[in-house]
Parts: structure tokens; sequence; C-alpha cells
């Protein structure tokens, strides 16, 4: 197709996106993000995402968790407020009411990391898409939950930006394919997906792909093995919204959400090889590399 065009992401892109810190900026001005995430037995996927939000520099962050987990997740993250959410285990039905009041005044939200998949928590998700006009990162569970109907994340309708952040395991349930399939077609899909769905699609891998509804398409060269141990997708998750938070464009937060994380892992590699090293470290490690580049 003649309109597709593919770049690789370089330091110098990512340089020019980075967005600047202005001497009386502050956490107003440095943007608010809401992330839902969390069930038993997964409270440490919000804070892991929550870490990567505060290392990319958000300036105030809100967590929606299930009352259940609330008191572990609060305890976990020092910087991050936590607003329990009906649901034990998980978030349910009602849990609708926070989400809605707090997105009112963020500038972006991320849902999906350790989420669970509690069916009554799909009605909150399509109300999610269908009202709130800020940006919106779906990852993990939230996708998996759309899994079953991806033609509810037309329920957006433009009514405001969608980044979805599928693995390849997660993509292949939102197309109802097999993961083979989309590895073997991984630049096609999340172009064709990109633009059906009207979203920047983050399709993660080895070489994770950006794709963009306007048929650009970004291959992000950063990262490395180390990266395949749990919770690292979830730091990913909550860079992206931290990068959204500070009014980075969608396609833009997802560039440098998944570069600097990739560029994180490497750093650490030097100290540790390709493996060994934490998806908390990962987190950690963005302020300097986001430094390297400025
Ligand atoms: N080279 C470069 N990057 C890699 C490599 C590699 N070889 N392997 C993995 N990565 C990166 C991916 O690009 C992605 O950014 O590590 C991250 C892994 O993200 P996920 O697959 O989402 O893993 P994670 O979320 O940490 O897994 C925890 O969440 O999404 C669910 O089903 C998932 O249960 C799992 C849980
Ligand atoms: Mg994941």
């Amino acid at each position: 197709d003649e309109s597709i065009s593919t770049y690789v992401l370089t330091d110098d892109t990512i340089r020019e996106i980075l967005p600047i810190r202005h001497f009386k900026g502050h956490k107003g001005t440095h943007g608010k993000g809401i992330l839902v995430a969390g069930s038993k037995g997964m409270s440490g996927a919000a804070v892991l995402a929550g870490r990567g939000a505060l290392r990319s520099g958000i300036g105030l962050l809100q967590i929606v968790t299930p009352q259940g987990i609330a008191k572990d997740v609060d305890a976990s993250i020092t910087e991050a407020t936590v607003w329990p959410a009906p649901g034990e285990d998980s978030l349910n039905e009602e849990s609708w009411e926070v989400i809605a009041r707090q997105a009112e005044k963020a500038q972006a939200l991320a849902i999906g990391p350790g989420l669970a998949q509690n069916p009554g928590f799909g009605l909150v998700l399509e109300e999610i898409l269908r009202t709130i006009s800020c940006p919106v990162v779906l990852d993990a569970d939230a996708l998996n939950l759309l899994a079953g109907e991806s033609s509810l994340i037309e329920a957006r309708n433009g009514r405001g930006p969608l980044i979805l952040t599928p693995h390849p395991g997660e993509m292949a349930r939102l197309c109802q394919c097999t993961v083979a399939d989309v590895e073997s077609n991984r630049l096609d899909l999340a172009l064709t997906k990109a633009a059906e769905w009207e979203a920047v699609v983050v399709l993660k891998g080895s070489v994770t792909i950006v794709a963009s509804p306007d048929g650009r398409a970004f291959f992000n060269p950063s990262g490395n093995p180390g990266l395949g141990t749990g919770g690292t997708g979830d730091v990913l998750t909550g860079s992206i919204l931290a990068w959204l938070a500070q009014g980075v464009s969608p396609l833009e937060a997802a560039c440098l959400g998944a570069y600097l994380h990739g560029k994180a892992a490497d750093d650490l590699a030097e100290e540790y090889g390709w493996s060994g090293f934490l998806a908390s470290e990962v987190a950690d490690r963005l302020p300097k590399v986001r430094r390297s580049l400025e």
C-alpha cells in the first residue's frame, strides 16, 4: 500500500518529542493521570505501572483499584493517591462512578494492568470508551475483556484518543487469530487494526511496532530479552500514561514510552546482561536514559 510509511525510532527522533520542563512548572502543569489497575494477587501490576508513570515525570498519579487490595497498593506506592473502588477481588460494574469522578480532572487514563476479567467491568470499559474524552490507554486485561467483542472498541467512535498496547497473545485474542498469525504479519496487522480501530496500536515484542491510524508505523530498536519477565509491560503502560498526561500526542507518547523503556533495559543490560534485572528497575532507570537524550 502506497499510503504506508515505516520509520525506525532513533535518539534524534525521540529527542525532538521529549517535552520541555519549564522552570516554573508544577504538578498541575505536569499533568494528572488515572491508572485503573490491579486485582487480588496482581496488585504488583498496579504498583509497577504506577512506578513507570512516576519515573516518567507525571505530575499527579491517582490509582483506582479494587477496595480489597487498595491498602496494599497504597502501602507500596507512597507517591500516588489510591482510590478504592467497588469490587473485593476485582473491579466490578459499580466501579464506574469512582472512575468517572476522577477522570473528569485528568489529562489521561490507563486501564488494564493486573485488572483481572470481571465481566461486570466490561460494561464500565464500554462506558469509559463512550464518554471519557481524554486519551485512554488499554492494556492487558482491558484488552482481554474486549477480545470477545473487539467491535466494542468502536464505542469510542471519535470521542477521544485511544492507544492499545497488546503483546502478541493479546493481539491474537483481539483479532481472533493465532499468535503465529500475528507474528508472521506484525506490520500489516498493526497498521490494519490501527486504521480499523482509529487507535494507536503498540504491538509489543522484541521489536515493538507503534502503528498510527494514518498509515505510519515506527519500529522500536531499543530493548533486549531481559525485558522478558513479568511486569515490564505494566511499566510501559504507566510510562505512556505519563507522557500523555504531560501533553505529548498519543502517537508520540507511545513512541517515547516504547523507546525509553527499551533504552532503560539496555542500560541495565550493561551491568547485568540480558537477564535478572527487575521490572521495577526498568522503571527506576527511566529518568537516567531520558536525561541522556536531553
Ligand atoms: N526484546 C525487546 N523487548 C522485549 C523482549 C525482547 N526480547 N521481550 C519482551 N520485551 C518487551 C515487550 O516489548 C514489552 O514492552 O517487554 C514488555 C513485555 O510486556 P508484556 O508482554 O505485556 O508483559 P507483562 O505485562 O510484563 O506481563 C505480565 O500482563 O499483559 C499481561 O499476559 C500478560 O500475564 C502477563 C502480565
Ligand atoms: Mg502486559
